[in-house]
């Protein structure tokens, strides 16, 4: 295992381990729980009326629920990352407001009445949309999830954050409501020699991105709902590109134009980025779909254990842009044994799947692994085996088997082991 401190997997004793067991039991009634016999302020006063909170926010009790950034990686805020605290979340569906924000020249804020759509290049007719325009199209509702290629990037060269936010919330899991860009290409009419769109963002780093036309044609969205209310500023308001199972940074925000073309741009962010450096120093790029991936949320460093032993809840999600997530499996011990974990909740194509595995915790240190097996069979690697073909002087598309070490008193830190 290796982490800041020097342990070895084979001194972990994991024994009487058994999935299912016995209940989780509540305390015995204590004839003295204030919490029970005195009467709260809460049942004593009238609460707020119906017209102060118009628009609702979470309790005060979960100001803790809240994306967060890395400082070190955070040159400029305009230009960064933060991170959904997906060891906060339960179910498939990230909230809104929670989703992580990846900007390369900060939320540009768009009036939609001034926004404009346009579709140029080798079509029949070049078009200019209005939001309302776009809006009488025929739409779809589709829950995705969208991973940054960069998501576990820190992590190529050894275990470095300290949280399940940090080293894997670069996701989010949202149902968007959009129209097939199909139709709206069906509109303006494909010429024959078209094979490739490019995607432009309106914001000030004008994001491009050459996407072959299959793809387009198959399952692409121009969303401008998510979660059933419109874009946030964040993730692209009014209008985003949905490009399902593909890295995220093909999901251009502010989408202002397509241009239809022959062949790719070479723009920017497929050639100096995400393009993935390989062992022998030269760099694979269009590495469009984001493989099988797992993460236990909990327990994880920023949720430990807070019972002694007894009945523990492992809960985690996987995802795969090939399909959906056919199993995972849970393992104590460092990945020595696996077992089957249940999946909860929606299993949908290209969405966020939700699993559980319950057991006894004997109050053993354990070392908790999870690997995702897709719909086409693809199994999660451990990140030596990545490393084997990739090397380690990649950034993105990191999907290796995450550990996270459980000690006696129930914290939990990030170590791997070989
Ligand atoms: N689109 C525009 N116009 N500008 C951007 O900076 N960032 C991209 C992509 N689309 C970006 C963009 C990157 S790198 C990612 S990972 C996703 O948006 C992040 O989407 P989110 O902010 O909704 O999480």
């Amino acid at each position: 295992m290796k982490s800041n401190k020097n342990h070895s997997r084979r001194n972990f004793i994991i024994g009487g381990l058994a999935a299912g067991g016995s209940v989780v039991a509540g305390q015995a009634l204590s004839a003295g729980d204030a919490a029970i016999i005195d009467k709260q302020p809460w049942s004593n006063e009238l609460g707020d009326g119906v017209d102060v909170r118009p628009y609702g926010f979470p309790s005060k009790f979960v100001s803790n629920v809240k994306r967060r950034n890395v400082e070190w990686l955070t040159a400029s805020t305009e230009s960064s990352v933060n991170f959904t605290p997906i060891h906060e979340l339960e179910g498939i569906i990230t909230p809104n407001g929670l989703c992580f924000e990846r900007h390369h020249a900060g939320i540009a804020e768009i009036d939609p009445t001034q926004y404009r759509f346009m579709i140029n290049g080798l079509v029949e007719k070049e078009l200019v949309f209005t939001l309302d325009d776009l809006k009488r199209f025929p739409r779809e509702n589709k829950i995705y999830f969208l991973e940054c290629a960069a998501n576990g990037g820190m992590e190529w060269k050894g275990a470095q954050l300290n949280g399940c936010q940090f080293t894997h919330g670069m996701i989010h899991n949202v149902m968007y409501t959009g129209i097939p860009l199909k139709l709206i290409l069906q509109e303006a009419g494909l010429k024959g020699n078209a094979k490739w769109i490019l995607a432009e963002g309106a914001d000030a780093s004008a994001m491009t991105r050459s996407i072959p036309i299959e793809k387009v044609l198959q399952d692409c969205l121009v969303a401008f709902a998510m979660n059933g209310e419109a874009l946030r500023p964040e993730q692209g308001y009014p209008v985003r590109l949905v490009v399902p199972g593909w890295e995220g940074n093909m999901w251009v925000k502010w989408l202002r134009r397509i241009e239809v073309g022959d062949q790719p741009w070479q723009h920017r962010e497929e050639t100096s980025k995400y393009t993935d450096l390989m062992q022998n120093g030269k760099a694979r790029n269009f590495s469009w779909e984001m493989d099988a991936k797992s993460v236990i949320t909990n327990p994880s460093p920023q949720a430990p254990l807070n019972h002694a032993r007894g009945h523990t809840v492992i809960s985690g999600i996987a995802w795969s842009g090939r399909g959906k997530v056919r199993e995972v499996h849970v393992s104590l011990d460092g990945g020595k044994n696996w077992r089957k974990a249940r999946i909860d909740g929606p299993s949908l194509d290209r969405s966020v799947h939700r699993f559980y595995y319950d057991f006894d915790w004997t109050g053993e240190e354990l070392l908790i692994q999870s690997r995702a097996i897709d719909s086409i069979g693809y199994v999660q690697p451990t990140k030596d085996a990545l490393r084997k073909v990739r090397g380690s002087n990649s950034i993105y598309h990191n999907n290796g088997i995450q550990t996270w070490h459980i000690r006696k008193n129930g914290e939990v830190e990030n170590v791997e082991v070989s």
